[in-house]
């Protein structure tokens, strides 16, 4: 049992749809302590970089044009089992999957539009954090 970082991006669906606070809400009430966070417009490229271990796939264009379409909210979060214990909590990617109570259940429109983002490994739940944040922006630690 570690304490772990992990990246998470609340999507330009969950931004448009005023969804922010509440998805906020969710994340706080189970345990996770925020180090950082920034509301940012992509670019293009931003989405593409972020999202490169997926250029290959055909769903690539797609995802970088919704990530870059309008705002995210980029948000680093600390907690024991920060990886595992977040993905639990937003569901699986196609909500239509997704156990009921989880962020994507309850709010995601598709596969595509699916309201949030969470790093997928303790190695990523780092590096992703240090794509969007400086060393100085992350505060605090885990109690
Ligand atoms: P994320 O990285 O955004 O947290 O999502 P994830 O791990 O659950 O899923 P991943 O396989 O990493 O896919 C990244 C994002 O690409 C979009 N996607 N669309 N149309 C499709 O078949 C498809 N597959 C993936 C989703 O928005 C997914 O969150
Ligand atoms: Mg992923």
């Amino acid at each position: 049992m570690a304490v772990e970082r992990t990246l998470a991006i609340l999507k330009p669906d969950c931004v448009h749809k005023n969804l922010v606070g509440e998805v906020i809400r969710r994340i706080q009430d189970a345990g996770f302590s925020i180090r950082a966070l920034r509301m940012v417009r992509l670019s293009k490229a931003e989405a593409e970089g972020f999202y490169a271990v997926h250029k290959e796939q055909p769903f690539f264009g797609d995802l970088t044009d919704f990530m870059s379409s309008g705002p995210c909210v980029l948000i680093v979060l600390e907690k024991q089992d920060a990886v595992s214990d977040f993905r639990l909590l937003i569901g699986a990617t196609d909500p239509s999957q997704a156990d009921a109570g989880t962020i994507r259940h309850d709010f995601a429109e598709s596969k595509g539009q699916n309201i949030v983002h969470g790093s997928d490994s303790s190695k990523n739940g780092l590096s992703e954090s240090n794509y969007f944040f400086a060393d100085l922006e992350m505060v605090g630690n885990a109690d």
